[in-house]
């Protein structure tokens, strides 16, 4: 089966073919056009993100049928994220591929955003399938899921309050760094001392149980605040910022490494898959290997182009439920909010 998938959710406008059947699938082309204008803004301004993908989306699907070697006839199924995200954005996306599906008599499918990112890791290594726990941290989500099989998702723990993209992105203002953050914070903080600024772990106790509320939980804006107070409070922050960027990314990663070695093994999951562009983040990266290798499990991250926002994984994630006969009519529609599992 070859998906032509399409991806307009948030500020990149992606669209990629995929080609396989069952956990047999490779990618043949990725387009990613990413919308730096938000630079710009310090953030994502909702309407300038539709115009551009309104621009972007019909070179840029063209671009990844050519380079897959394609031409429209020789799709399968056409795929497109429609939730959740910023609604407008991905109007754009399943409007367009409405078009393209009707007009080439093709069938369409939509594709929840966040299983895209579950399946991203599946496109690069091979045994990255379920079972397993997965950790997709974003810039709008944080989410810890089991997946004991494709398609059958549980949410275990999720952010109360920021996403982790979204405090990375915060701190990174406070810090007086560019928007996004999250990179330019993990490039500091390899300067910095980790024993100079030493944050509190949010929601993370020693005695908690698996029955509590917060045992998978994340809260990342009592952190941010005490990044703030750490800024106020210094005498140079020239010299102290590496340092608070350090404090702040280690209580972030002890937080989301330990809670996740806890869904791993209470659900005795030997593989952890991590997603989103916060796992672009090679600090959390190590950080969970070495965890993990104390119960042999095996963590999975993607590389840079897949852990972000792209149209392979929405591809990817289509092609399964196109397998199992699965199809959205042409009055699929876009929504903000949706969750993951349906
Ligand atoms: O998945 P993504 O590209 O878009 C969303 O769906 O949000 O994630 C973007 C987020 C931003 O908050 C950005 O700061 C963060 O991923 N990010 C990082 C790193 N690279 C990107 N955070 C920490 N370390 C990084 N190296
Ligand atoms: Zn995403």
């Amino acid at each position: 089966m070859v998906v032509l998938g399409i991806e307009t959710s948030c500020d990149e406008t992606s669209a990629a073919v995929v080609e396989g059947r069952g956990d047999d699938v490779v990618q043949r082309s990725l387009v990613i056009l990413s919308q730096d204008v938000h630079r710009v803004f310090g953030g994502v301004v909702p309407e300038i993100a539709s115009r551009a993908h309104v621009t972007a989306i019909v070179p840029v699907v063209n671009q990844a049928l050519r380079d897959a070697g394609l031409s429209l006839g020789d799709i399968d199924i056409v795929a497109v994220t429609n939730a959740p995200g910023l609604v407008g954005a991905l109007l754009v996306g399943v409007s367009y591929a409405k078009g393209l599906a009707c007009g080439a008599g093709k069938p369409l499918i939509g594709v929840h955003h966040m299983e895209g990112h579950l399946f991203a890791q599946s496109l690069e290594h091979r045994e990255a399938v379920p079972p397993f726990t997965a950790l997709l941290v974003s810039g709008g989500h944080t989410l810890l899921v089991d997946v004991p099989a494709w398609g059958d998702y549980h949410i275990l723990g999720a952010t109360r309050d920021d996403a982790a993209g979204e405090a990375f992105d915060k701190v990174a203002k406070l810090l007086g760094l560019p928007y996004p953050g999250g990179r330019h914070i993990e490039r500091i903080a390899r300067e910095g001392d980790s024993n100079r600024f030493r944050f509190a772990r949010p929601m993370l106790r020693r005695n908690q149980q698996p029955d509590d509320e917060d045992y998978y939980d994340v809260s990342f804006s009592g952190l941010k605040t005490a990044v703030l107070l750490a800024v106020q409070g210094s005498a140079d922050l020239e010299r102290d910022r590496p340092h608070i960027a350090r404090g702040f990314q280690d209580a972030l990663i002890e937080t989301l490494v330990e809670k996740t070695a806890r869904a791993a093994e209470r659900h005795d999951r030997r593989r952890v898959v991590l997603g989103g562009g916060v796992a672009c983040n090679q600090a959390l990266v190590e950080a969970m290997k070495m965890r993990m290798a104390e119960s042999g499990a095996a963590v999975y991250a993607p590389s840079v182009r897949l852990a972000t926002d792209n149209a392979a994984m929405i591809a990817r994630a289509g092609l399964f439920h196109a397998e199992r006969g699965e199809r959205s009519g042409m009055g699929l529609n876009a929504f903000a909010r949706m969750p993951l599992g349906g």
